[in-house]
């Protein structure tokens, strides 16, 4: 097989970048002068629309799903683009309600990055957006809206945005696994009740049905002795995995989207929380003919197999791994001095208590009715309105260390828009890689602390993932002036 040619292929149908590039020549030709510079190095343009749609999620067996999509299908096309380089997506709103997109991981300007009242006017049905920024780290990113997200995320809207690297790891298939989890009924429709507040003071809306780019996966088919990146994006609303893959030693190179030590998973368990995403390395070492399943069992008494790597009957195309190093290069992150950092406490509160009961809420600042979570005492609710007052204001260019408590009975991925951030410690002891991140579980009762330079100007959201505790209050703003 020859390696460098096939390593693109995807079994999973993507997108031809060239099907979503638009009208670059009239763009040229708009401006009034010649602009040859801008013209030899024109931005790829994409133009995706919100739009309700129908999509089989679950087989031929049941009637199609209605679904909330970008571009007409779940999940939305794969954006494929590459690092530094500057891109432009059209974003048109045809549905019946307000939307935003938040490309998430990616260190843009604040006023590209999607939150409605707080970094742009929300884009109203039947009108549209364009948003414009050069991603200057390669990884795995996603895309999903930020406006009334329990029902878009919940109905399907997420992407896929892929960073390419100049200097990709070696392998023989790049594919990537958009993870969704839904609540369906018994004829496959998205099941009423977003917003429950019960769920929303306990672990948020957790599905029955998880896809792998759109559909229940029965196999993936596999080549005994091909390489293949596999890059985990999860875009449930609340669902937590916890992956084991039988019969293999998959190596994590990148966690969010940024390159760390290859290395495998603690106690061969991949744990990905909402809005988290793993690259990952996977040898297929197994036995032609064999079935091998991925399993995910982080809910006690819930697991449930997510696919099967299935094995051709074929000699393996290679008689040794592929001698090639998995490492990537890292990206241009400015390094925290965590020696003159400033140091904030961040107190996650609320929620049911392990004994039913809420938790020590008194003395809350609401802002918005049925709030059931904090941060440091205040409520903020919904998905990003108008007026949200900084938590904290940071100097620009300095370094800062967050210490996330989670004085609650959940877990809580917690998201930082605009930047990665060094994991440091997990309840005062280091953590092995100190990878950077941007969106890191903290268990309940514990502490995790996380590092980054202050150097992207804004308002910038920092917020629970699991949507319903977002929406019900676990979110605040920091401001970096
Ligand atoms: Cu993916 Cu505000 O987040
Ligand atoms: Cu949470």
């Amino acid at each position: 097989m020859n390696v460098t040619a096939a390593h693109r292929l995807s079994t999973q149908p993507t997108i031809d970048r060239r099907a979503f590039l638009i009208g670059v020549g009239s763009l040229a030709a708009a401006a009034t002068l010649p602009r040859p510079a801008r013209a030899a190095n024109s931005a790829p343009e994409f133009a995706l629309v919100a739009a309700p749609g129908r999509a089989s999620l679950v087989g031929a067996d049941f009637p199609a799903t209605e679904v909330w999509t970008f571009g007409n299908r779940v999940p939305g096309p794969e954006l494929r683009v590459r690092q530094g380089e500057p891109v432009r997506i059209v974003v048109r709103n045809e549905l019946p309600e307000d939307t935003t997109v938040h490309w998430h991981g990616i260190r843009l300007p604040n006023a590209m990055d999607g939150v409605p009242g707080l970094t742009q006017p929300p884009i109203r049905p039947g009108e549209q957006f364009a948003y414009e920024f050069t991603p200057p780290d390669a990884g795995t990113f996603w895309y999903h809206p930020h406006a009334d997200s329990l029902q878009q995320l919940g109905r399907g809207m997420a992407g896929a945005l892929i960073v390419e690297e100049p200097q990709p790891v070696v392998v023989d298939r790049d594919v990537v696994w958009m993870l969704a989890d839904w609540r369906l009924t018994g004829d496959a429709q998205i099941a009423a009740g977003f917003g429950n507040g019960m769920e929303a003071a306990m672990a948020g809306r957790v599905g029955n049905t998880v896809t792998i780019n759109g559909r229940i996966s029965e196999e993936f088919p596999v080549r005994a002795g091909e390489r293949i990146r596999l890059r985990l994006v999860n875009a449930a609303l609340a669902r937590i995995m916890s992956l084991r893959f039988e019969g293999h030693r998959p190596v994590v190179i990148a966690i969010d989207g940024q390159p760390c030590e290859p290395h495998e998973p603690e106690r061969s368990r991949l744990v990905i929380g909402p809005a988290m995403r793993v690259d990952l390395v996977l040898d297929m070492q197994g036995e032609p003919g064999r079935r091998y399943q991925i399993v995910d069992d982080y809910y006690d008494g819930l697991a449930y197999w997510l696919t099967e790597l299935v094995y051709e009957d074929q000699p393996p195309v290679r008689a040794h791994p592929i001698d090639a190093p998995l490492s990537l290069p890292r990206n241009p992150i400015p390094e925290p001095d965590l020696v003159d950092a400033d140091r904030h406490e961040l107190r996650l509160q609320g929620g049911m208590m392990g004994g039913g009961g809420m938790m020590g809420m008194g003395g809350m600042m609401g802002m918005g009715r049925g709030a059931a979570w904090a941060i440091n005492g205040m409520s903020m609710t919904g998905d990003g309105h108008t007026g949200m007052p900084p938590l904290l204001i940071l100097r620009r260019g300095r370094s800062y260390v967050l210490v996330l408590r989670n004085d609650t009975a959940w877990w809580h991925p917690m998201h930082l828009h605009g930047f990665s951030f060094r994991v440091l410690s997990r309840n005062g002891n280091d953590v092995t890689h100190r990878q950077w991140a941007d969106t890191v579980l903290v268990p309940p009762k514990e502490t995790v602390d996380v590092a980054f330079v202050a150097d992207n100007p804004g308002d910038w959201m920092l917020h629970c993932h699991v949507t319903d505790h977002q929406v019900s209050g676990m979110m605040t703003v920091l401001r970096v002036a």
